[in-house]
């Protein structure tokens, strides 16, 4: 994999962001039910990238990051199967929780990532 040699993790910022945005996507009034799966396409994208970055710099957290996403996976996995049946104010305490816990786990978590991969670059 090339290593981005940039002072910030910009992929991974951006990532976020979309996926900010696909999540808010969920309570809008007239969704698309395809967001589910878009979310679900764009969150594996960017857990795998994450996950790649942690093994290919041996990163010490490892496992408790992965267990982190898989958590996210399966709630995930779970709207996709079951969204069919949401009314609209299910859709918008479901989207109120992934932020909260997107959110949560950008600022802890993935913080650390990013500060670890910034001191890899910078060797
Ligand atoms: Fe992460
Ligand atoms: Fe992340």
């Amino acid at each position: 994999m090339v290593m981005q040699k940039t002072s910030e993790l910009i992929w991974q910022d951006a990532q976020h962001q979309q996926l900010f945005r696909l999540i808010d996507q969920i309570k809008e009034s007239r969704v698309d039910n395809s967001v589910f799966k878009k979310l679900n396409d764009y969150a594996e994208y960017h857990f795998m990238l994450e996950e790649q970055y942690m093994l290919e710099l041996d990163y010490p957290d490892r496992d408790a990051h992965k267990d982190a996403h898989n958590k996210f996976r399966r709630e995930l996995a779970t709207m996709l199967e079951e969204h069919q049946s949401y009314d609209e104010d299910l859709r918008k305490s479901l989207s109120l929780f992934l932020r909260e816990w997107l959110m949560r786990h950008v600022l802890g978590t993935d913080k650390k990532l990013e500060r670890f991969i910034m001191e890899s670059n910078s060797k």
